[in-house]
């Protein structure tokens, strides 16, 4: 069964544009990305979008539908009325390129500041002997699949562009707890994540949890666990005193 749907799509590039009307067939069982694709082979051959695996693991169409952060590719036309109105846009986080398509280089940006997994100099790969528990906590974090929805809807940059030098946000504040809880890994991850990652910007309000396509719990398994962890080093009287005394 196939019916015509009706799409506001944002077009537009170089800080300029505008929402654009459009009726397109839908067919069954198809998802949002093929209307745009369909759109793109009959009315509007130039209309941008990003996109690569249209199995949700690549994390490139992002997109906000109907105002929310979601991956085109695994948005169900079934989910909308067949009367109403899909209005699509571009992740308002990032500067936009062309029409949906984002310039998300913040994050990759972000990611180079992070070290990478710093084991101690005295084991080599193949020498790690990690817990279960350890394995399985780190696993949660590697589902991510960058589609940095997490980090477009978090409030701290999306309303205020001036924090983004600041703060890491949720992706890659995540990817720093995992490397904390790590066992084998010995760089200072905590006092970093404070001072140069911008971790107490975060007031835990889990939009970023919300919006996550592989359900991570970003705030309540990487973030909070952080937080904590940052509170008992700086707070804790005897690790105080430990550092003080380390440190002389
Ligand atoms: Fe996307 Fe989730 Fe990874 Fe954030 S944590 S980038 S929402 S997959
Ligand atoms: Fe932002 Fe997530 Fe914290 S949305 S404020 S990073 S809980
Ligand atoms: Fe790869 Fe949608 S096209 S996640």
């Amino acid at each position: 069964m196939s019916y015509k749907a009706k799409f506001r799509i944002w077009r537009g590039e170089g800080g300029e544009g505008r929402l654009e009307d459009f009726t397109v067939e839908v067919n069954e069982g198809e998802v949002v990305l093929d209307i745009i694709h369909r759109l793109q082979a009959t009315q509007a051959p130039d209309l941008a979008v990003r996109w690569n695996c249209k199995a949700g693991k690549c994390g490139s169409c992002s997109m906000e539908i109907n105002g929310k952060p979601k991956l085109g590719c695994m948005t169900r036309m079934s989910t909308f009325g067949e009367d109403e109105v899909i209005t699509v846009t571009p992740m308002r986080t990032f500067p936009v390129i062309k029409d949906l398509v984002t310039d998300v280089s913040f994050n990759y940006q972000k990611a180079r500041e992070i070290p990478s997994f710093t084991p101690p100099s005295d084991v080599r790969p193949g020498e790690y002997r990690m817990k279960q528990i350890d394995v399985e906590r780190s696993q949660e974090f590697r589902k991510c699949i960058e589609c940095f929805m997490c980090n477009n809807v978090c409030h701290v940059i999306r309303d205020h562009d001036e924090n983004k030098q600041a703060f890491a946000g949720p992706r890659f504040l995540m990817q720093i707890a995992e490397l904390d809880m790590h066992p084998y890994d010995v760089a200072d991850r905590q006092d970093s994540a404070q001072d140069e990652h911008g971790l107490g910007y975060c007031n835990i309000t889990k939009c970023c949890t919300e919006v996550c396509p592989e359900h991570i719990k970003i705030t309540d398994n990487a973030l909070i666990p952080m937080k904590e962890r940052v509170v008992d080093r700086r707070y804790d009287p005897l690790v105080w005193l430990g550092n003080k005394i380390f440190k002389r």
